[in-house]
């Protein structure tokens, strides 16, 4: 969804703003060893060593050996997706696109504000609304499952006006009925998707047995240290352990077991809170998490949603990973609380050299922390023993300490002060309250943690930090900004290159913003952009880059890949711009099929705010969340 806070005017003092962010850049880009210890790592990637050993003006734009083959596009302002010259886009999958049971078609609207419009039992058949985190497992082996896989996707939410209306105009309170709810219910969740690229290189959906679509309403099971826990005990399930969906569904991970991981995001805005005498533990965790809001109006017809002192526990049945075999779609999801209970943005997952799974997450509100979690032992033999790696192990969370170094600070009931006499009696306890355990422990406040990734080249792990701008907010060394209106990225080397390592190496890869040092930004002026979100590096390193939030110039959401083994003169990155979004949208979700040659990835929300009727091909004007596929037209790999 748009980050409305992102709008808010900077009030900063500009010269005070540059001093403190160029000197961060310099001592912490520059002067820091971890960009030295990149330029080693990269040294294989033979393209790249050039341009980093070189003075780096040079290896921008033609005749570059880096890994960025296309010509930058300028910023977009328009409602058409963009791409650089030698590229097609081709939206696919727009919300509403039918893809089970009855295969109903997409209408504008809901009975009976729009009579004749999609139910709720239609929009259940169908894609639903803003597509995010997405990946795309082959169905098979060789050059057969880059045209022939699953797309698994999230919906993380709907604009209740267009669900509706078909218009800007939502309905009020008093005009939701019982299927309007679940019409958005049904919008929000996941989807599987079989999709095949035909004959003449289009891609299609197959209609077939795989597809399957996750919502608000799907039966789930709880693992892990707080399954069955007292916090998540409601009427409804007191066994704890038997949540129904899932909803707010952000950015996601892929397990090397072919499982798919979806994030629970901004759940907390969906309950409504009934006043009334809650316990002091009840009000420590919905003012932590910021429970209420009641943002799309469930309540009215939901008794779930709305939360009471005396069945205070649903909000904690959310904030968590969830873990869905898209290969079976009987297949019941599982909410993995090892992973821990935060506004989880995304779970990205890497394999150590030992063979355990190391995943790491952010938590996205404003002085949030991010966190890795790793398994108690090599996964494939946990595996076999009938364990799932992802349900025991230790969750840590990051501190970044001054001198660029970091500790990942273990969340472990019975550790320093995680105690029964903090209000931490057990792991189950240390879990549902992750946020409150963090705090404990004096993890580092962050500004807005968004997507990680690792480069699969360098082993480097990236982490996008989408903005700040709370001006209560305390600056240090890894958010050198306030306030930090445009965000940055921060990266970091684990001790020895291990990712199970308990200390790690940090540096400022970019400061976002306006560029050629406005606003202390780190970038050129031609590569402008703010408000990271999405990440992704591909299996060439690239690291692609998407925008949800205010732009310089007031500009499109965009996306931009950067070659992390090329550094200009002034110490930053190669960056180009790849692609421009449409009016009123974010863009969110990459991914590519194993050959590299067709690129999915997601423009959400369009026209949020009118002005846009995105997708045209439709004919429609009520815009529409859909995926877009980007393929190079002589057929070589995306990027290249
Ligand atoms: Fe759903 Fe933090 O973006
Ligand atoms: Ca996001
Ligand atoms: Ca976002
Ligand atoms: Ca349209």
């Amino acid at each position: 969804m748009f980050e409305q806070d992102l709008m808010e005017a900077s009030d900063v003092d500009a010269p005070h703003l540059l001093d403190v962010a160029a000197g961060v850049s310099r001592r912490r880009v520059l002067g820091g060893g971890l960009a030295a210890a990149a330029a080693f790592l990269v040294g294989g990637r033979s393209a790249s060593a050039s341009a980093v050993a070189g003075d780096g003006s040079a290896a921008r734009g033609k005749g570059s050996l880096g890994l960025l083959g296309f010509a930058a596009i300028p910023p977009g302002f328009g409602d058409e997706v963009v791409v650089p010259e030698g590229y097609t886009a081709r939206p696919f999958l727009p919300w509403g696109t039918p893809i089970l049971g009855s295969y109903p078609a997409y209408v504008p609207g809901t009975p009976p504000l729009v009579p004749g419009g999609n139910t709720a039992a239609d929009q259940a058949q169908q894609m639903g609304s803003d597509h995010d985190g997405m990946h795309y497992f082959p169905l098979a082996r060789g050059q057969r499952g880059s045209e022939h896989g699953l797309l698994v996707m999230n919906h993380e939410a709907v604009q209740e006006s267009y669900l509706h209306t078909g218009t800007t105009t939502a309905p009020t309170r008093a005009q939701y009925t019982a299927d309007m709810v679940r019409k958005s219910q049904n919008a929000h969740g996941v989807a599987v998707v079989e999709v095949r690229r035909a004959a003449g290189g289009e891609w299609e959906v197959v209609r077939g047995g795989y597809n399957r679509r996750i919502t608000a309403y799907t039966p789930m099971t709880m693992s892990g240290p707080a399954a069955g826990h007292r916090l998540l005990r409601t009427s409804a399930d007191p066994e704890g352990r038997s949540p129904l969906g899932t909803f707010n569904n952000c950015a996601h991970g892929y397990t090397p077991w072919g499982t798919y991981l979806t994030c629970e995001e901004n759940f907390n805005g969906y309950f409504r809170v009934d006043p009334g005498a809650y316990d002091a533990e009840h009000q420590a965790l919905n003012a932590e998490y910021g429970v209420g809001g009641d943002r799309n109006s469930w309540s009215t017809h939901d008794p779930r949603f709305v939360v009471t002192p005396g069945d205070p526990n649903e909000p904690n049945r959310f904030g968590w990973v969830v873990e869905i075999d898209p290969f079976d779609p009987t297949s019941t999801p599982v909410k993995r609380t090892a992973l821990g209970r935060t506004k989880h943005e995304g779970a990205f997952v890497q394999t150590s050299r030992g063979g355990r799974v190391v995943v790491y997450l952010g938590d996205d509100q404003v002085n949030e922390y991010v966190y890795k979690f790793v398994s108690s032992g090599n996964a494939p033999s946990m595996r076999a023993r009938g364990i799932s790696p992802l349900d025991e192990g230790t969750l840590y969370v990051a501190r970044f300490d001054e001198d660029g170094t970091g500790i990942w600070l273990p969340l472990v009931h019975g550790q320093g002060p995680l105690q029964a006499a903090n209000g931490f009696a057990d792991q189950g306890d240390v879990l549902v309250k992750t946020r409150l355990a963090a705090n404990a422990v004096k993890a580092t406040p962050m500004d807005r943690p968004e997507w990680t990734a690792v480069d699969p080249v360098t082993g480097l792990v990236y982490l996008t930090l989408t903005n700040n701008t709370d001006g209560g907010k305390t600056v240090n060394a890894a958010n050198p900004r306030k306030p930090n209106p445009w965000g940055h990225i921060v990266r970091w080397e684990e001790a020895g290159g291990d990712h199970t390592a308990t200390s790690f190496t940090w540096d400022l890869f970019v400061l976002a913003g306006p560029g050629a040092g406005v606003d202390g930004s780190s970038v050129d002026a031609e590569d402008a952009f703010g408000s990271p979100d999405g990440l992704w590096a591909d299996p060439d390193g690239r690291v692609w880059i998407q925008t949800d939030g205010r732009q310089p110039s007031g500009a499109n959401n965009q996306m931009l890949a950067a070659d992390p083994g090329s550094r200009h003169a002034a110490g930053r990155p190669e960056l180009r711009r790849f692609l421009t979004g449409v009016i009123g949208s974010e863009c969110t979700g990459v991914v590519t099929t194993p050959d590299q040659r067709t690129m999915f990835t997601n423009i959400q929300h369009p026209g949020e705010n009118g002005g846009s009727t995105w997708p045209p091909q439709d004919g429609l004007t009520t815009p529409r969340s859909a995926t877009v596929i980007v393929t190079k037209d002589d057929g070589g790999a995306v990027g290249s």
